[in-house]
């Protein structure tokens, strides 16, 4: 193939978001953003913010717009490049909102009962159990399906929204012919479901109480290795994934995801040693991973300018592509063509 084809050629398109949730974990960064930044060479990617999803919970207005932002700056300095990857804040582009409401007309109130987020975050927020906490995987499906994307890189606890996002798109093709692109799940093989410190039976999460349970991509040196050390295991005192062995299969499995070593080579290299150089060493490798991601933090939040450029210039490629889906859906529905003003 000649060059002029291969560079003609279209790369699959992927899309991801996620919520500005004021502490971005070292479970979202292994199984997520970190994928994320090396899928860039291989894709079209396009990322976002997602800011409307957050407020299925209460947000305290100045903090939330904080948070928004400090999340935006975080993700670049994990290493999403916006010369690359199109990355926008969520309700800059308001074809997410339309199209997520078309597609509430789509999907049926019993699939959404089933999805298990939906059912332990009405739990833990018992007194604001709301229709957008409820209807929350419609707009995650519009976010995915206004950019006709192919693949879509989340940890595990996302699949079964992925799954509905399918479904919905199946069902829209099925009534008005080809619109929605189906798209495919990327769930890394190592560190999709990074477990609490804690209890390693549990998903790790910042909603956490104990704050020893998680670490955040921008928590202190010291307050990470304080974390891995106090990391709860078992009493066999032997490095070896197996059964009943949730706590260090977790660390071996962060290990991995930040070595890139396997884990018969991680088993090798702890033969004979006990858990404490285990964690130790786990934590170093954390701290060193994450140490240029926070001084970049730091430059890139500094420069509210520069962000404003940068979050401007994706949404008005957001729009641009994303309206193509939309116009395109709405008039298969029915609807009269938006005039211009
Ligand atoms: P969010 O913001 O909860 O999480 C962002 C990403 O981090 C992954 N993740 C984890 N991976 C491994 N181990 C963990 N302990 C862990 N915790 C979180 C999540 O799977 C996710 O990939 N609804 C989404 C955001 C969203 C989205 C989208 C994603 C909105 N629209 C469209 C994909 C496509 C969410 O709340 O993720």
């Amino acid at each position: 193939m000649s060059e002029e084809v291969l560079k003609q050629e279209k790369k699959p398109i992927i899309f991801s978001a996620i919520q500005p949730s004021g502490t971005i974990t070292l479970g979202n960064y292994i199984g997520a953003l970190k994928n994320w930044v090396t899928l860039q060479d291989d894709y079209d990617c396009i990322f976002a913010v997602a800011d409307l999803h957050a407020i299925t919970v209460r947000q305290e207005p100045a903090t939330f717009r904080r948070h928004i932002l400090e999340a935006y700056a975080l993700l670049l300095a994990c290493g999403i490049d916006t010369e690359k990857s199109p990355f926008f804040i969520q309700s800059h582009v308001h074809t997410h909102a339309e199209l997520a409401w078309v597609l509430n007309c789509y999907t049926q109130f019993g699939e959404l009962s089933r999805m298990t987020q939906f059912k332990d975050k009405s739990q833990k927020h018992a007194d604001n159990v709301n229709v957008g906490l409820f209807a929350y995987p419609s707009l995650m499906a519009a976010d995915i399906l206004l950019y006709q994307a192919d693949l879509v890189p989340v940890g595990a606890d996302q699949k079964q929204h992925l799954e509905l996002a399918r479904n919905v798109a199946e069902r829209f093709n099925g009534i008005y012919g080809n619109t929605f692109k189906i798209p495919d799940g990327y769930i890394p093989p190592v560190g999709a479901r990074i477990m609490s410190l804690q209890d390693p039976t549990k998903k790790m999460s910042k909603s956490d109480e104990n704050v020893n349970a998680w670490v955040a991509v921008l928590d202190k040196p010291e307050d990470i290795m304080r974390k891995f050390k106090r990391a709860v295991t078992d009493s066999e005192a032997v490095v070896k994934y197996g059964e009943n062995k949730a706590g260090v299969n977790n660390l071996m499995g962060i290990y991995s995801a930040v070595t890139g070593k396997t884990n018969d080579e991680i088993e090798k290299e702890f033969e004979g040693k006990g858990y404490g150089d285990f964690k130790a060493t786990v934590a170093e490798a954390v701290i060193e991973e994450l140490r240029p991601i926070r001084e970049r933090y730091e430059k890139f939040i500094a420069d509210k300018a520069y962000l404003e450029e940068q979050y401007t210039k994706g949404a008005e490629f957001a729009l641009r592509m994303s309206s193509r889906t939309l116009d395109k859906a709405m008039k298969k529905v029915g609807f009269i063509k938006k005039p211009r003003f």
